[in-house]
């Protein structure tokens, strides 16, 4: 199967691996600090080129161990953000984000059921991770309603934000994880 046509619906979202197409909505995504400040991975201010590196980077490592997708809206196609993981032989760890003009709406807690439930159908990991900075609560909240459980909290040294930030782990477990609640009335394009 291509990577392009690994699919993912939901009832009001599509996701896709993004491609060079995407460029010009995702750079307006990430170079916004108020998507970049809050992760551990998107560099701020964003350099020029980074886009399309990261495009072309995460084509190149998807697999069935890691995979980005572009969350757009249906029917419309409107990218709004990016939603993926990446996973060792025991657990998955999830990431996203949102364009600010797309918050408050569902979309995120949405993009990540439907990458949790992929990652248990796909992989044979027993556990899906995530962290958020705990001054972050819209991130603690999709991973709340997304079904996971916090396991605490520490300090990390994020290198990239130059600072040490208080982060809390979420985790949700293979057998605690219940698909058909929100699995109900969405439309599987997964080929
Ligand atoms: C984290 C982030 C994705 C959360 O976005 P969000 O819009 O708050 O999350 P959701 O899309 O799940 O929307 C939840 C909100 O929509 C509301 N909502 C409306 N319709 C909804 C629906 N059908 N289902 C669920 N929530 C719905 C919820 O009540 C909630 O609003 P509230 O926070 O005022 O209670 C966003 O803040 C972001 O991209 N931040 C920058 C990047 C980042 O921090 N990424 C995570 C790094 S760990």
């Amino acid at each position: 199967m291509s990577l392009d046509e690994i699919q993912l619906g939901t009832e009001r979202l599509l996701l896709r691996a993004p491609t060079v197409s995407d460029a010009d909505a995702l750079r307006a995504i990430v170079a916004d600090p108020r998507v970049a400040l809050t992760t551990a991975s998107i560099p701020h201010p964003y350099p020029d080129s980074g886009v399309l590196e990261f495009i072309e980077r995460v084509r190149a490592l998807a697999g069935p161990d890691r995979r980005n997708f572009a969350i757009t809206v249906s029917p419309s196609g409107s990218l709004i953000g990016m939603v993926g993981f990446v996973s060792s032989d025991r657990e998955a760890e999830l990431a996203y984000m949102l364009s600010p003009e797309q918050w408050g709406r569902g979309y995120a807690t949405e993009a990540a059921r439907e990458v949790v439930r992929f990652v248990f159908g796909s992989t044979r990991v027993s556990a899906v991770t995530a962290r958020a900075m705990t001054a972050n609560p819209a991130s603690e909240n999709v991973l709340r309603r997304a079904g996971f459980t916090c396991e605490g909290e520490d300090d990390v040294e994020l290198p990239i934000r130059g600072a040490v930030c208080r982060t809390s782990f979420w985790r949700i477990e293979r057998e605690h994880h219940d698909p058909p609640i929100w699995a109900t009335g969405r439309s599987d394009r997964q080929t």
